[in-house]
């Protein structure tokens, strides 16, 4: 194909293209992604990634620096300024040294409908949405977003099952945007958070009169609320059994009646639901309608935990780091050594439970650099880490000293004296260190 041609097509995808050479920099994007981002090629061309991420800057994220950071594919999900859902796969090319010289990212709106009217950046560029944003870098992950994604085009009951906080909801959330339906509700019901007296009221809506304390109009159910929308039914293990007959008829025949209703409501929905249980199991118990199982599990989509993809550990950290330090207006960074450390831990509680460990991390930490003694991550104060290595963990001891030694002598001289080295040899320790630390903080605060 001639040069003119590739610009054509390259021009007339339906994908976006963004391609960034390996130290991040912009070198062009096709003009799908033009008309995606609302931001024009000339616009990005020759700037760097680490400086339009960021708060008041155009991107919320951006898969090209995870795929720097981590030297392989990423899959990363954003919403623009323009508060568009973008599905973004950053993919490097190494060049004969095994550096990355490229990064081809192929970006899919999952914003399908196309906005008529011209998007004033200015607004909307302070409308980042952030918290909702799906990383991964797994090919385990990956599969199962491209499964959801091409779910999504249809109107299929989806079952999500997965342990506990392993984003199963962030991925309804996810299958909701990217379908037809994206403009009508998404209704989230926690089938174990609702009282099993209320549950079948606030799902299916009552009549007036219909028992003591109702509203004497009545009220429509949270199924009527999503009325062409998707409801998603989160533990749907602890439905009662007997409206799990009810939802099969909603299922079925699109149709229920209120509670104390003698007319059948029609609604029209799409149902995702999702369990950390085994649901095979409680149909065998009799816990289970057989029948609404195998409704249910016509697409079932299993997350895995986040111990068998380890991979994503590192960039969920970076992910969840940038999160807080945006929220907590904070500039704090994990040591790389505690990063790998943190790879090889249970993970019992998934990604909420790093989520979780990264934010107290963030807000509890006195300084900008996140060490092993400063974090004090349950479950690993004492455990040796497998796979870290003795000489990282030597020398990230070794570091910690230091650093805790400058605070404490101030001066080389002391600091030499108290350990025990030369001046010299302190004068150099620290200051690799300090200039690390340093550097990373720039690195950051660039972003
Ligand atoms: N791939 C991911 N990238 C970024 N954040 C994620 C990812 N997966 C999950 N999270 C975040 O981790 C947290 C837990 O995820 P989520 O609530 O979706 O889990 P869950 O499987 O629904 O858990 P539960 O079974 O307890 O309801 C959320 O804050 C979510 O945004
Ligand atoms: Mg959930």
């Amino acid at each position: 194909m001639d040069k003119r041609l590739l610009e054509i097509v390259f021009d007339n995808l339906y994908n976006g293209i963004y391609v960034v050479d390996g130290k991040g920099v912009t070198i062009g994007v096709n003009r799908t992604f033009e008309e995606m981002s609302g931001f024009t090629n000339e616009e990005l061309a020759g700037r760097s990634l680490y400086d339009l991420v960021g708060k008041d800057n155009y991107f919320s994220g951006s898969a090209s620096i995870l795929v720097i950071e981590r030297k392989c594919p990423v899959t990363a999900t954003y919403s623009t300024s323009t508060n568009r859902k973008l599905l973004v796969k950053g993919r490097p090319v190494f060049d004969a040294q095994g550096d990355i010289e490229y990064i081809i990212n192929t970006i899919w709106d999952l914003t399908v409908v196309q906005y008529s009217q011209p998007i004033d950046a200015d607004t909307a560029r302070n409308q980042l949405l952030r918290e909702d944003d799906l990383v991964t870098s797994s090919e385990k992950m990956m599969a199962v977003i491209d499964l959801a994604l091409r779910v999504a085009a249809t109107d299929s009951t989806i079952l999500l099952t997965g342990e506990s906080g392993v984003g199963k909801s962030l991925l309804a959330k996810t299958v909701h945007r990217s379908s037809e339906r994206k403009l009508k509700p998404l209704i989230q019901i926690n089938c174990a958070a609702i009282p099993e007296a209320l549950i079948e009221a606030e799902l299916f809506g009552y009549e007036g009169g219909s028992f003591t304390g109702a509203d004497s109009k009545g009220k429509p159910g949270l199924l009527e609320v999503a009325e062409g929308g998707t409801v998603f039914l989160d533990e749907i293990s602890e439905l009662p059994l007997h409206l799990q007959s009810k939802i099969l008829g909603v299922i079925q025949d699109k149709e229920f009646f209120r509670v104390g209703g003698r007319t059948m409501q029609q609604v029209d929905v799409r149902l995702i639901t999702a369990t950390n249980k085994n649901l095979a199991d409680l149909v065998n118990d009799g816990k289970f309608r057989e029948d609404l199982y195998y409704r249910l599990n016509v697409v079932p989509i299993s997350l895995p935990p986040l111990r068998e993809r380890r991979e994503d550990i590192p960039m969920l950290i970076q992910h969840f780091t940038d999160k807080y330090n945006r929220k907590y207006n904070s500039y704090k960074k994990f040591a790389e050594s505690l990063i790998n450390q943190m790879v090889g831990m249970a993970w019992k509680g998934n990604i909420r439970e790093l989520e979780n460990v990264v934010e107290r991390s963030i807000v509890t930490t006195a300084g900008n650099y996140i060490t092993r003694d400063k974090a004090q991550i349950p479950g690993m104060e004492k455990a040796i880490p497998s796979g870290v290595g003795l000489k990282d963990m030597l020398a990230e001891r070794e570091q910690e000293i230091l650093l805790q030694a400058q605070e404490q002598y101030q001066t080389t001289r002391r600091i030499a004296a108290a350990l025990g080295i030369s001046q010299a040899s302190a004068a150099r320790k620290l200051k690799t260190i300090n200039d690390g630390i340093h550097m990373d903080r720039d690195e950051i605060m660039h972003r």
